[in-house]
């Protein structure tokens, strides 16, 4: 592993690299990476960094923003079928007859969504700033929210909007906790708060003391030593590794998202090596796709 490692580190300095890692990849992942982060925080990088060559360590939709957003950049995925099932619950024709059904709505589409459905959207979001991007709508419009059920109810709820949610989710988020994990390890921590991702079911964010993304919980834990997480477990294991005196505890060790898992360092050197899963977008959609990242990013 200590040989793999030093090779990859090699190689990223030869060509001049980086390696970008969501906070649900694994530890050894994390570690080699130059960032970490949530969503939002990774696409702002992905569209400042100028680097020839990035290897995205994450799933396929990420990938396709940093793609999207540095059209500068060659992006590579290391494994080519870490994709995002929740992604996946709506094509770019199931949105057309979703907008059709009401005109003159607003599509608010979460960046978890593929190149087609953001192409067909009018602004994205991420779990950090999906409240802002609702607030930035006029308050006379119908919202569209795609694909996420979970964070479309939730931000409903928080800003009073009306929001017509897709039926889609997160299969780790959604089936992983339940109110008995809730209700046993508030028992046996009462000190504890409990940190809730939106992409969890109503019933376990209502549970919540905060609601956060993933970013917001690294973030959170800087300065708060007891916490409870309901979130992928890569977050956890990498929170418990950076904080080892701090009591930080899952809420359930069931949440795991296979296809955040599927990339191993061994993947990590061959991307670097091969360079062969280069993601690209087809440019009749590029366009549309990044105006719907940028308007976001453009909000203050
Ligand atoms: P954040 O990183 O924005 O919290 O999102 C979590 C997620 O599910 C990414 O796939
Ligand atoms: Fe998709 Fe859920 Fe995995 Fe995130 S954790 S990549 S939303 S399946």
């Amino acid at each position: 592993m200590h040989d793999i490692i030093q090779e990859i580190h090699r190689l990223k300095a030869e060509k001049n690299a980086l390696i970008l890692a969501h906070n649900y990849q694994a530890i050894e992942i994390q570690e080699m990476a130059d960032y970490r982060g949530d969503s939002l925080q990774l696409s702002i990088l992905s569209a400042a960094v100028k680097s020839p060559l990035i290897v995205f360590c994450g799933v396929k939709f990420m990938a396709e923003t940093a793609a999207l957003l540095n059209p500068a950049s060659k992006v590579i995925l290391p494994v080519i079928d870490a994709g995002c099932p929740m992604a996946d619950m709506i094509s770019g024709e199931q949105l057309r007859e979703f907008k059709a059904q009401y005109p003159g709505s607003v599509v608010v589409c979460y960046v978890n969504s593929t190149v087609e459905v953001k192409a067909e959207s009018d602004i994205c979001c991420t779990s950090s700033n999906a409240l802002k991007v609702v607030s930035s709508i006029p308050p006379d419009k119908t919202i569209l929210f795609v694909p996420d059920r979970n964070l479309g109810s939730y931000v409903a709820k928080v800003s009073g909007r009306k929001i017509i949610t897709w039926n889609g989710y997160c299969p780790t988020h959604q089936w992983g906790f339940s109110l008995k994990d809730v209700q046993d390890l508030r028992a046996k921590h009462p000190d504890h708060q409990l940190l809730v991702h939106p992409e969890c079911d109503p019933v376990i964010v209502d549970s919540a003391d905060q609601v956060m993304s993933t970013g917001g919980m690294v973030k959170y834990l800087e300065t708060n030593d007891r916490v409870i997480i309901a979130t992928e477990n890569g977050l956890t294991d990498y929170l418990k590794h950076l904080h080892p005196g701090k009591s930080i505890i899952s809420l359930s060790p069931k949440a795991i998202c296979q296809n955040m898992k599927k990339t191993k360092v061994e993947d990590v050197l061959s991307a670097l090596q091969d360079e062969e899963y280069h993601i690209t977008v087809p440019s009749e959609i590029a366009h549309q796709a990044k105006s719907a990242i940028d308007r976001m990013l453009a909000l203050k």
